[in-house]
């Protein structure tokens, strides 16, 4: 049986973190699933917070996860990848957990006292992944980057 190694998550704070993250996503979406270049990096990455799972002590980075607020007050979470090689560890569980802990920071901060939203757009796949912390469908099925999603959304109580 394959052993989980020791790791940690960090928010991506230097410029080498946060490339870190964007070589995951590029092995993970543009790689593995074919994705466009073009479309991976958006106007969104300027202004995420990027958290970074990586091992320890290698520091050697094998998934990540993009969180932002939106104008509407709610959380968008975006861009998880995990490494293929390292699935099926609950660092995609663990990543998500992490999300919601800085959404959960971020909204306490800004006076928020009952519950956040926060928001997805799983590739049909991976719903049932999301389905685990909670989200629910919202609205019909849709084209993103030329492959059908369904946006997710989660009640979170503070
Ligand atoms: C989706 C992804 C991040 C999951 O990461 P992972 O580390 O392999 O997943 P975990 O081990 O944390 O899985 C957590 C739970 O979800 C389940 N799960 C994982 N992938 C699932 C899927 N596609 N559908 C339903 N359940 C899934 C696991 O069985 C596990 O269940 P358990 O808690 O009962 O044991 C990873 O498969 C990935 O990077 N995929 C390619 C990129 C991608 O599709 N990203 C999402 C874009 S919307």
């Amino acid at each position: 049986m394959a052993v989980i190694q020791a790791h940690e998550i960090v928010v991506a704070r230097t410029e080498g973190e946060i490339q870190q993250c964007y070589d995951v996503r590029i092995a993970v979406f543009h790689v593995e699933q074919k994705f466009p270049l073009e479309t991976e990096f958006d106007d969104f990455d300027p202004t995420a917070t990027h958290l970074l799972l990586r091992l320890t002590p290698s520091l050697t980075p094998v998934g990540t996860i993009r969180m932002n607020k939106a104008p509407g007050g709610y959380y968008k979470l975006s861009r998880l990848a995990v490494l293929k090689d390292y699935r099926s560890f609950h660092f995609g569980r663990e990543l998500v957990l992490a999300l919601h802990d800085c959404a959960k920071s971020d909204a306490s901060a800004a006076g928020t006292t009952e519950y956040l939203e926060i928001v997805c757009h799983s590739q049909l796949p991976v719903k049932g992944f999301y389905d685990k912390f909670g989200y629910q469908p919202e609205g019909a099925e849709f084209d993103e980057d030329g492959d059908p999603h369904q946006k997710m959304v989660l009640r979170l109580p503070l």
